[in-house]
């Protein structure tokens, strides 16, 4: 039995943060694990811990090939595409240290009767929070305004020409599941003129009427009314270049729109070319088409007509501590489970034996 785990790297950062559990050296706690295993098991099962995830020479494609359980995380995400699921002739189970198993080729998983399982809800709280700070660090023009005083300048209407409330604006959530939900909690007390959603599943009706949204069926329809998107959907064929050039256009001039969800949702180029044409004022998230992203990614330094605009950051919303103690006592739940033969938590099931056990990953 071989265990491979795909973490990033910690670094200083992680020597001296035990906290920082989804890293290479702090390993989710998979020391723990394999203690527990040790004590349990008579036959000691073999693990593989890297960061090394590209190209035929890394730890990832040389291990996948006789690994039993593949632990990732969607923050360093070891992409298993259907051809390396095709030369893991012992892969089980991949566990997503994390929410979000978009890198894991999950058509072919379910071909191949391999499992996928997700720590459900363990850090949607955290990106939830994100959410709202970024929605607020665009509306309320934040980092020019920081970048400015770092300069060592003074110039408040060169920030407050493009500074505005949140209160009175329309927001909408594509995607209202647990994150998506979240964000609609918290921002009711921002008393913002209403409170969207679209989502194929809608919320049940006590849960929509607690948080004042209106569901709007039809996405052109959806993004033409809202000032401000977030985009809390998985990333799957049916969201895959969702928000292009062709959306774009029925967004309101001036609109600001925040993705946490997965960086391709969002097509990076028509979205830089909506900041430089003014049609959107802002764009903010922590995820990206490939990660970790190029130097040159367009979306480090796209800007607004202003300048600014621009609220990006490395992919770390779901990576708090707090968020990586839930994650990684998931994980381990996990593995128990599949090697003691329980039955795992229905809700982190996403691809079961030979089929989708989540309605999340698209309507099929
Ligand atoms: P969830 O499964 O609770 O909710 C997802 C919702 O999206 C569901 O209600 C589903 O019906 C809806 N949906 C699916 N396809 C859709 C479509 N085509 N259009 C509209 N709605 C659609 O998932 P949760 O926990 O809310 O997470 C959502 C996503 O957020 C994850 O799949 C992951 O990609 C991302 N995420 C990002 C993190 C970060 O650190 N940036 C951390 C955790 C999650």
């Amino acid at each position: 039995m071989r265990i491979l785990a795909i973490l990033y790297k910690g670094g200083n950062a992680a020597t001296s943060e035990p906290r920082l559990l989804g890293t290479v050296e702090n390993q989710v706690r998979l020391i723990e694990n394999l203690d527990y295993l040790k004590q349990t098991y008579s036959s000691f099962p073999y693990s593989s811990v890297s960061e090394s995830k590209e190209g035929p020479d890394s730890d990832f494609q040389k291990h996948i090939v006789d690994a039993e359980i593949l632990i990732t995380t969607p923050f360093h995400p070891g992409y298993l595409t259907g051809d390396l699921i095709a030369k893991a002739k012992n892969l089980k189970l991949c566990v997503t240290a994390g929410v979000g198993s978009d890198h894991i080729d999950l058509n072919t998983a379910v071909k191949h009767g391999i499992q996928v399982l997700e720590v459900s809800g363990s850090n949607v709280v955290s990106v939830a929070e994100h959410v709202v700070m970024s929605i607020l660090l665009l509306v309320r023009n934040f980092v020019p305004a920081h970048e400015m005083i770092e300069r060592g300048d003074w110039m408040v209407s060169d920030i407050a020409r493009n500074a505005f409330d949140l209160e009175g604006k329309v927001v909408g959530t594509i995607g209202a599941g647990r994150i998506g939900y979240r964000v609609l909690q918290r921002l009711l007390p921002f008393d913002c003129k209403e409170l969207l959603y679209y989502d194929y599943a809608p919320l049940p009706e006590a849960a929509g009427k607690a948080v004042n949204a209106r569901r709007v069926e039809d996405l052109k329809d959806f993004v033409s009314q809202c000032d401000v998107i977030t985009v809390n959907c998985p990333l799957h064929e049916g969201t895959l270049g969702l928000v292009n050039a062709e959306l774009l256009k029925h967004f309101k001039k001036g609109a600001w729109l925040v993705n946490t969800a997965r960086g391709a949702i969002c097509d990076k180029d028509a979205v830089a070319a909506a900041l430089a044409s003014g049609h959107l004022n802002g764009y903010a998230g922590d995820v990206w088409n490939v990660q970790p992203a190029p130097k040159d990614h367009v979306l480090r330094t796209a800007k607004n007509t202003l300048g600014g605009g621009n609220g990006m950051v490395p992919h770390y919303s779901g990576t708090t501590l707090d968020a990586q103690t839930r994650y990684a006592s998931g994980t381990k739940s996990i593995i128990e489970n599949y090697l003691s033969g329980k039955a795992q938590e229905p809700q982190n099931i996403i691809v079961g034996v030979g089929k989708y056990e989540s309605k999340a990953y698209g309507q099929r």
